[in-house]
């Protein structure tokens, strides 16, 4: 058996007994008990395993012979699901607890599940500057792999466990995306298995309905079983200027005008309050002043968002050298600030010098093991939201996001969206700067209620033209949901490629009512 699934099943069995004794109280007030006795270990075990089979794979150089056959093998299990005479509809096999998304698909449950073993890098092709990969290759297995070899992606979604096909069907976005756009951007093929089990390619000139289709799309036109990347020349360094900035139109004025200097390879803002931020500005270099460089992914090292808020104390600019691949994965360690509420005391200098190695604990482990009880007090007091918004709105979308959840601090991303077909693109004929204000935490305000806030705050994005990502809660109805996404060229490609019968409507997979 998989040892991820008997050490997954373990677990299960674990939390389970743990709430048959009524030990609901401790998991919920004193979490971190349990995440600190069984998660972290566990989650050390899983990244060993992962590892190894990632690095024997290449070694072996398998993975390529290997991958047409597991493809046949997805097509295998489509023929059969029409053989059965396709009575439901089919999604992927992946349990619903390993995804990064903080909720579970119900429909895991009653559709028919098409398993998909492909983890693997097929071939990093140097001369053409792309790397070939399995739809379940995770961002840290790309980095660790491509950084030694003096290439990168031009958009590394910051955490770990984020796979390029959960990346490509929903969405990502990195501190370069001012540059090179979203994740999908960066995408020169996908290939896909399709409703009826037929294997195609699609690129801007082949099939390029379907490739501008298939962003955002969930899985609900086909199955992704391999995608072409764009990769760029890597550099040791990044040159990370950190600058304080206080006044919120200050905020906005300073941020827009970096995000649109193409000298910077990032930009990245961390907005502490209705008046506080650290706009970050940073260039790839191979040279680096000795007594400036700051290894900021070592264990031991305090949380990127802390150490970053220090210039804002301060209220000084600064300048360190960060080995790229720590820049890269800079909120891994303490999920963004998700962190703290889990483990209140992790940026403890004694606790990262003693467990520091073993953080984060997986948010897959996390979910896996939170119980009913955790799952309702997050839902009704927690939000994790990415909204996406043009650039021009920055300031009026800041103030929204305070006076109705009001959650600090506010991650901005600025990102470049160009007006390709699909479900997401400006609004007018041009490509636009937009920025996603990612918002994670315990809302503050007095009168947050999750379903009425949340359902403020999509509809203040929709007269802003903008996105929410589909990862997140949504409580948008069905015509509200197709007013803020361009719903045209999908709906004309489940039509002709059979999908209605095979895979439900994105909206049906994502909207509240379907997970929990
Ligand atoms: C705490 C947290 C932090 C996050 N941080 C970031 C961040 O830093 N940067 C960022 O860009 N995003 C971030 N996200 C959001 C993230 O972009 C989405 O969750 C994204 O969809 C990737 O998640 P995943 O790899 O777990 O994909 P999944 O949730 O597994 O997949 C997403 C969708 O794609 C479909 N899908 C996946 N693989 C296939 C396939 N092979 N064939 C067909 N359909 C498929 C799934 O059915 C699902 O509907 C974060 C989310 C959370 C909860
Ligand atoms: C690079 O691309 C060209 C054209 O698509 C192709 O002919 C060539 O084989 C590719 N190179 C490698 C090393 O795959
Ligand atoms: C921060 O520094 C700037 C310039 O160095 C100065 O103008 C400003 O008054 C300072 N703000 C605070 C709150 O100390």
């Amino acid at each position: 058996m998989d040892p991820l699934l008997s050490l997954g099943a373990g677990l299960l069995l674990l939390a389970l007994w743990a709430r048959l004794k009524g030990l609901d109280y401790l998991l919920v007030h004193h979490r971190w008990v349990f995440v600190c006795l069984f998660l972290l270990p566990l989650s050390v075990l899983f990244d060993i395993y992962y590892q190894l089979r990632a690095w024997a794979v290449w070694k072996l150089h398998s993975a390529p012979r290997q991958h047409s056959q597991r493809v046949r093998h997805i097509q295998a299990q489509v023929q059969e699901w029409k053989n059965e005479g396709g009575k439901t509809y089919m999604c992927t096999g992946r349990p619903g607890w390993l995804t990064v998304s903080l909720r579970v698909g119900k429909y895991k449950k009653t559709h028919k599940n098409i398993v998909i073993n492909l983890m693997d890098i097929l071939e990093v092709d140097i001369e053409n500057q792309s790397v070939r990969v399995e739809p379940l290759v995770t961002m840290g297995q790309l980095t660790a792999h491509l950084n030694p070899m003096g290439w990168t992606l031009p958009v590394v979604p910051e955490l770990d466990d984020l796979t390029v096909g959960g990346l490509i069907m929903g969405t990502g976005i990195e501190s370069s995306s001012h540059i090179y756009g979203l994740f999908q951007h960066t995408c020169l093929a996908y290939e896909l298995v399709l409703a009826d089990g037929s294997l195609v390619r699609c690129t801007p000139t082949e099939n390029s309905d379907l490739f501008y289709a298939v962003p955002w799309s969930c899985g609900t036109l086909g199955f992704l079983v391999a995608a072409e990347i764009k990769i760029i020349p890597a550099k040791k360094y990044v040159k990370l200027h950190y600058k304080p900035v206080r006044g919120l139109e200050k905020i906005c004025e300073k941020f827009t005008e970096e995000s649109k200097k193409k000298e910077n390879n990032f930009v990245e803002g961390l907005v502490y309050s209705l008046e506080e931020a650290v706009i970050m500005t940073g260039v790839l270099t191979d040279e680096a002043e000795d007594n400036q460089i700051n290894r900021i992914g070592n264990y031991y090292k305090p949380w990127f968002f802390k150490h970053v808020e220090k210039y804002l104390r301060a209220n000084q600019t600064g300048i360190e050298y960060i080995p790229s691949r720590h820049y890269y994965h800079r909120h891994t360690r303490s999920i963004f600030w998700e962190l703290q509420d889990i483990i209140p005391f992790g940026n403890n200098p004694v606790f990262r010098y003693l467990f520091g190695w073993m953080v984060p604990p997986k948010i897959s482990l996390l979910k896996l093991t939170q119980g009913e009880a955790i799952r309702k007090l997050y839902e009704q007091h927690h939000v994790v939201q990415d909204m996406l918004v043009p650039m021009k709105s920055l300031e009026k979308s800041i103030n929204t996001f305070n006076s109705d959840l009001n959650v600090y601090p506010l991650w901005l991303c600025p990102f470049i969206l160009p007006n390709n077909p699909g479900m997401v693109h400006p609004k007018g004929n041009e490509l636009e700067l937009y920025v996603d204000i990612g918002a994670y935490g315990e809302p503050k305000t007095k009168q947050f209620e999750a379903r009425a806030s949340m359902r403020q705050m999509e509809k203040f994005v929709r007269s802003m033209h903008g996105f929410q990502m589909l990862y997140a809660d949504c409580y948008m109805n069905r015509e509200e949901f197709w007013d803020m996404f361009d719903g045209s060229l999908y709906h004309k490609l489940r039509e002709q490629m059979n999908c209605k019968d095979a895979f439900p409507e994105v909206y049906d997979k994502i909207c509240k009512a379907a997970r929990h």
